[in-house]
């Protein structure tokens, strides 16, 4: 089956950058990124060493049994890490109102933020997404709150409907951060705005 052959997240290098798999050596990048305040604002709380162990364990399982999670981007020069941004199969406990999907997720560190960088990782795993694992749609959500991921959305022209907003499963009711915005890219749109 031509699935089997397909490598769902092979190394691409872009312009700046390195796109990959979760390796082992990325836990201190991903430690340091996760503790710090301005990177967790639009989540519940940073993110102690343990449980970003945890994290890069569930990510390395995922991407072995999926074939991505949210891959690394690093820097292509210096090799530095810089975060992840790419594909992921959102898989709570509790399903979003939109399951089953694929989503787009980015999560940079502050060094990394204004020069373009999630963009490019960005527009890189969508082509790969609908021209090679040959997805229908692409998606991508966050708390209402959080502009710049919106506006990354936003320049890569994915759509959103006020209707569509939901409550994260995952937080409570009252939590601050429980309403989000879903914004979608089908592969026609694709076609035609961002394949140039
Ligand atoms: C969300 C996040 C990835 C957005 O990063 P970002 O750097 O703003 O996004 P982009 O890669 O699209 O960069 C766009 C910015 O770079 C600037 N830029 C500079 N050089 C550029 C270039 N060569 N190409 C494109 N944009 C460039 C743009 O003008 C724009 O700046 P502006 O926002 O001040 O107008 C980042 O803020 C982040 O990691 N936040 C914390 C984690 C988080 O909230 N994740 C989302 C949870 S759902």
């Amino acid at each position: 089956m031509i699935e089997d052959v397909i490598d769902k997240c092979p190394r691409i290098e872009s312009g700046r950058l390195v796109l990959r798999k979760w390796e082992e050596r990325d836990l201190d990048g991903l430690v340091e990124m996760n503790a710090d305040a301005r990177v967790m604002e639009f989540f519940p709380a940073v993110m102690p060493r343990v449980e970003s162990e945890i994290m890069l364990q569930r990510l390395m399982v995922k991407q072995d049994q999926l074939g991505f999670a949210c891959p690394v981007v690093e820097d292509l020069e210096s090799g530095r890490f810089l975060g992840f941004c790419g594909l992921n199969v959102p898989t709570y406990p509790i399903p979003l109102p939109f399951d089953p999907c694929i989503e787009i997720g980015w999560r940079l560190i502050p060094d990394a933020w204004g020069k373009g960088i999630a963009q490019e990782a960005a527009r890189t795993w969508i082509r790969f997404g609908f021209e090679t694992l040959q997805a229908e749609e692409i998606v991508s959500f966050t708390t209402v709150t959080n502009v710049r991921s919106q506006k990354l959305m936003q320049r890569l022209h994915m759509m959103t409907d006020a209707a569509e907003d939901f409550d994260h499963p995952m937080l409570e009711p009252d939590h601050p951060l429980v309403r989000h915005v879903l914004y979608r890219l089908n592969k026609d749109c694709f076609a035609s705005v961002l394949q140039n």
